[in-house]
């Protein structure tokens, strides 16, 4: 009876590892959803790679993985690491993004500060925005002080189609770090 017991339990044991392994190895494709938050599965298979927080209260932060579309996008959900940080052509269209959806007007051309602080840092007010992953959350869910969501679907209530995609947003803090101290990659 022990023995039988045994046995069952590294039957499982082993088909654990079994699975850790193969869902290590699958790569993702380009239909994949990929998984992020609390380690919700996904079409794939996979497990959560990073999780996201809200910068008010650290609370999970639930994104749509479909949102990550393109290889950046990707790769940054799997890492928190920014692949366009120093990459002159993700830059140039940050800066134009960083137009676009108003930033300048709060946190100056040159994102030094006007109305809102200097975001350039190394220093700032919400310490993991020296990290790409923490300005990221901090853009995309917003600020307890003084500036909203500017997410997709979160920035404008009466259009989700309105607001900053992932990959835009990427683009955006890489222009902000090409001015920096910081890559956000440390
Ligand atoms: C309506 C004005 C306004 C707009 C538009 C705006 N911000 Fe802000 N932002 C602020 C204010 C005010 C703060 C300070 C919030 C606080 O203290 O909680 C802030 C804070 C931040 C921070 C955190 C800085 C720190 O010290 O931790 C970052 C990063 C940031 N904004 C980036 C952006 C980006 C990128 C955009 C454009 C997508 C943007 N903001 C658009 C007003 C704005």
């Amino acid at each position: 009876m022990v023995v039988k017991t045994v046995l069952i339990i590294s039957a499982l044991m082993l088909n654990l590892v079994a699975c850790d392994k193969s869902d290590a190895t699958k790569p993702t494709t380009g239909n994949d959803k990929i998984s992020t938050i609390d380690g919700n599965t996904s079409n794939n298979g996979n497990t959560a790679a990073i999780s996201f927080v809200t910068t008010q209260d650290s609370k999970p932060l639930m994104i749509d993985t479909l949102l990550f579309d393109t290889p950046a996008a990707k790769e940054f959900l799997s890492t928190g690491k920014n692949p366009y940080i120093g990459n002159a052509e993700a830059i140039a269209k940050g800066k134009k993004v960083y137009q676009l959806y108003s930033c300048a007007q709060c946190h100056g051309p040159e994102a030094k500060g006007q109305v809102g602080p200097g975001i350039v840092g190394p220093d700032y007010k919400y310490p993991k925005d020296a990290t790409n992953k923490g300005m990221f959350e901090t853009v995309w869910h917003g600020t307890n002080g003084g500036m909203g969501a500017k997410g997709i679907g979160l920035m404008d209530p009466s259009d989700p189609k309105n607001g900053i995609t992932p990959d835009e947003l990427l683009k955006v803090i890489a222009w902000v770090r090409s001015m920096s101290k910081v890559t956000g990659n440390e």
